[in-house]
Formats: C-alpha cells, sequence, structure tokens
C-alpha cells in the first residue's frame, strides 16, 4: 500500500497544497520548526491514528487564527497498490473519516490503510519506559487483531472507574470482574504478538549486536500461567496494597517486555547506538508482521529517523527499510546521501 499523493489543507503550520510521492522511501528534511512532524501527523491521522499526542485537542490541529466558519481543516490521500483508496479527514472539533465518500470508522481505516508509525521515542524501546514497548504491542496489535483496540479501549474505560473507586477510598471490586476478563485477554495478545514480533527479528540481525531474547512481564501478575486465573490470583494478592497506595496494581497498564542480549538485560548491556540499531530492527519486525497478517505491505512513518546515529547505524537502517519495499516517510534535519530515495525539503510549512 503507498500514498500516492496528498493534499493537507489548513492543517498546522503547512501550507495547502497537492503532493505527489514516490511509492518508496520519502525523507523530509527541514530546520527545526518547519513542518515535519505535522506532516506525518497528518498521514497519521487520515490513517486513523489519530493526533501524534493522544490528548490533543483535534481543533488545536486545523491552522490557526483561521476565521470560525471557514470549515476548519481537511486531509485528503489517494493510495494505490494493494488496492486503491481515497481517504479524508475532516477536522474541526472531531476527526470525520471517510474512505472512498463512505464514512469509516477508526478501526475500520486502519486495518484497510495499514500505517505504522515510529516517533522519536520509539528509538527508546529498549533503554526507555514500558510505555515504550507497550506502545509498540499496541498499535500491532490494532492492525492485526480486529478486536484488540475495542477491548483495550473498553479495559481503559474500567480501569478508570477503578482509579475512581480507589482513590474515593471505595470499594471497587465490582470493576474488577470485567477487568480480568479483558485484562486477561489483553495479556495473552500481547503475549502472542511480542513472540510474533521478535520471532520476525531473524530478518534484521544485521541490526542486531547479538541474538535477542524477549520476556513478557504480565503487569503485577506472574503467579500462574493461565492469564485469567493469574489475574484473579493476583489481584486477590494484592487488594490491600491497591487500597493503600489508591491507584490499581494489577493489570496490562503495568505489562513489559524486557529484552536480553546474550543473557544480559539488553537496557544495561547495549550502548546507546547499539540499542537504537535494535530498536529499528524491532520497528522493522513489526512492519514485516504486519505485512504477513494483513497482506498488505504497511506505510512506515519514521520521525527524527537519524537522531543520534552514527553514519553506519543510519546506513544500515536506510539500507535496511528500502529492502522492506514498504512506502516510508522519514524526516530528519540534515539530508542523506543515499541512493533509492526521495529527498524533499521542506521550510515554514512549504515543501520546496
Ligand atoms: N495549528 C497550527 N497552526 C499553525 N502552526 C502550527 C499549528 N500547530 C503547530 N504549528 C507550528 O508548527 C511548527 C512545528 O512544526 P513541526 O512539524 O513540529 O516541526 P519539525 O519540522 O521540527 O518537526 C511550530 O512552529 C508550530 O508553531
Ligand atoms: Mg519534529
Amino acid at each position: 500500500m503507498f500514498f500516492r499523493g496528498t493534499y493537507f489543507y489548513n492543517f498546522r503550520n503547512l501550507t495547502s497544497e497537492r503532493r505527489e510521492w514516490n511509492n518508496g522511501f520519502n525523507l523530509v528534511t527541514g530546520p527545526n520548526g518547519a513542518g515535519k512532524t505535522n506532516f506525518l501527523e497528518g498521514l497519521n491521522l487520515i490513517s486513523g491514528w489519530g493526533p501524534f499526542e493522544r490528548s490533543a485537542k483535534i481543533s488545536g490541529l486545523v491552522r490557526w487564527g483561521l476565521e470560525s466558519g471557514t470549515g476548519g481543516a481537511s486531509l485528503w490521500g489517494g493510495l494505490d497498490g494493494e488496492g486503491r483508496y481515497e481517504i479524508f479527514a475532516s477536522l474541526s472539533s472531531r476527526c470525520q473519516l471517510k474512505c472512498d465518500g463512505k464514512p469509516s470508522g477508526a478501526t475500520e481505516m486502519r486495518r484497510r490503510v495499514p500505517v505504522l508509525s515510529f516517533l522519536s521515542g520509539s528509538m527508546s524501546l529498549i533503554k526507555g519506559g514500558a510505555s515504550h514497548r507497550r506502545q509498540m504491542i499496541d498499535r500491532v496489535g490494532a492492525l492485526i487483531s480486529t478486536p484488540y483496540a475495542k477491548r483495550l479501549y473498553d479495559y481503559r474505560r474500567a480501569l478508570r472507574q477503578k482509579t475512581a473507586l480507589l482513590r474515593g477510598y471505595r470499594d471497587a471490586r465490582a470493576v474488577d470482574g470485567v477487568l480480568a476478563s479483558l485484562g486477561s485477554w489483553l495479556w495473552l495478545t500481547r503475549e502472542e504478538i511480542a513472540r510474533m514480533i521478535c520471532s520476525e527479528l531473524i530478518f534484521f540481525s544485521e541490526l542486531l549486536p547479538a541474538p535477542l531474547e524477549f520476556f513478557f512481564e504480565r503487569g503485577g501478575g506472574g503467579l500462574e500461567k493461565d492469564p485469567a486465573e493469574d489475574f484473579k490470583l493476583s489481584l486477590a494478592a494484592r487488594r490491600d496494597r491497591e487500597r493503600a497506595s489508591r491507584a490499581p496494581l494489577v493489570g496490562p497498564q503495568r505489562d513489559d517486555v524486557r529484552f536480553s542480549c546474550g543473557g544480559r538485560d539488553a537496557s544495561a548491556a547495549l550502548s546507546r547506538g547499539q540499542s537504537r540499531r535494535t530498536a529499528a530492527a524491532l520497528m522493522l519486525a513489526c512492519a514485516r508482521l504486519v505485512e504477513r497478517c494483513l497482506g498488505r505491505k504497511p506505510v512506515l512513518i519514521f520521525d527524527e529517523m537519524t537522531s543520534e546515529l552514527d553514519e553506519s547505524g543510519r546506513e544500515a537502517i536506510v539500507d535496511a527499510l528500502l529492502a522492506t519495499g514498504c512506502q516510508v516517510f522519514a524526516a530528519a534535519t540534515d539530508a542523506l546521501d543515499y541512493n533509492g530515495i526521495a529527498a524533499y525539503r521542506i521550510n515554514n510549512g512549504r515543501f520546496t
């Protein structure tokens, strides 16, 4: 699947103009504040993933200073490849999506036009906090498993209820049943997704300093193999502590995936550069897995792709990305001189 063209209208600081894209590697470069991330965010939005910052208000994405009543912002994308679609998002107070003229839900859009975005935090997949690793699994899960996004959403909603009850010193056991059923399904599914991502890593071994092993850690669990049983037992074992800390301590919100390299914890064993190459290998493994499950090549978005990488690291990542045959949109401050890359320069929101 690839974007053959886009037209973003009144979106953030970007000039409203139609652009055609290369079906391979597109590299957008420009100084800080030029609009690189804004452009990538536009692609993320029309493909059903929402703004890069989950809590961002949609109305804040419309170009500042527009008179009210001018119709907000809109995004258009023409896709080709394993299917031909025209997708559209209109942004005012909400984001409404259309595919080939018909209203489309976000889940439906994500599966039809698979896009995988990796922001600067993704480069911290190994050394950074657990939320980066959960996010990686969630992105893949939302693409390859139909009920994943809905169950995660329902789980989070129930979790907010439980948090509110605990904060108010009230009995939260009424919500625990729902949490246990959704949470244990998420544990099982995330474990399986992490295993599948890691099994694709063999195709990117040139990026890895040593073979990588993974361990999925159920948040606050691990007392039993069976996830439903584990959830119940762990809740019972931590009930007093949950009450004392007034926060839910068991469940997917505390999951982690730990990596080890040659028997040692990867976050300690790898240098910064090595951990970034390893992170890139994981992202490529995600892309391969999505392609294998959906039968379509995902579009890959990489913001700040080259930050903190040396020349050989950059070259290895660009080579591996080119070899996937996926359409890539990458942003970097400095231009890269590689064969096979279509380079675009952006300044003050305008492509030159
Ligand atoms: N709704 C908006 N309307 C106009 N400009 C915006 C809007 N939102 C952000 N910007 C501007 O976009 C610029 C940031 O663009 P960004 O894509 O993050 O830059 P970079 O090229 O460094 O990734 C900032 O200068 C910011 O002021
Ligand atoms: Mg940026």
